[in-house]
């Protein structure tokens, strides 16, 4: 991960995996999860400059295009989880998790 912090946030504009050193078989897995990464980091963003900005239509555009980003996070991770059975199992272990802390 080569991630840079810039005025205190972390900027993910370059892909942070080296893409031409991985194996055939899981690079499509890894460009889904930097999709991911890239639409996750768009949310914080978008959300950060909602709150910056003064201007109530540009803080509600912000915000839509937040919410869509959202849309785009599920549908790499749709896609990502037929690829990797490992990972849909393991984010159902992990919110059972949470749930039973919860509890
Ligand atoms: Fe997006």
């Amino acid at each position: 991960m080569s991630l840079k912090p810039i005025g205190g946030t972390m900027m993910l504009s370059k892909i942070p995996i080296d893409l031409e050193r991985v194996k055939k078989e899981v690079l499509d897995k890894e460009i889904l999860r930097s999709a991911m990464i890239a639409e996750l980091d768009a949310i914080n963003l978008y959300e950060q400059m909602a709150d910056m900005t003064q201007n109530k239509n540009i803080r509600k555009l912000l915000l839509d295009v937040a919410r869509e980003e959202k849309t785009h996070v599920g549908e790499f991770q749709a896609l990502l989880l037929m690829k990797d059975k490992e990972q849909e199992k393991e984010l159902k272990e992990g919110k059972k998790e949470v749930e039973e802390l919860m509890e």
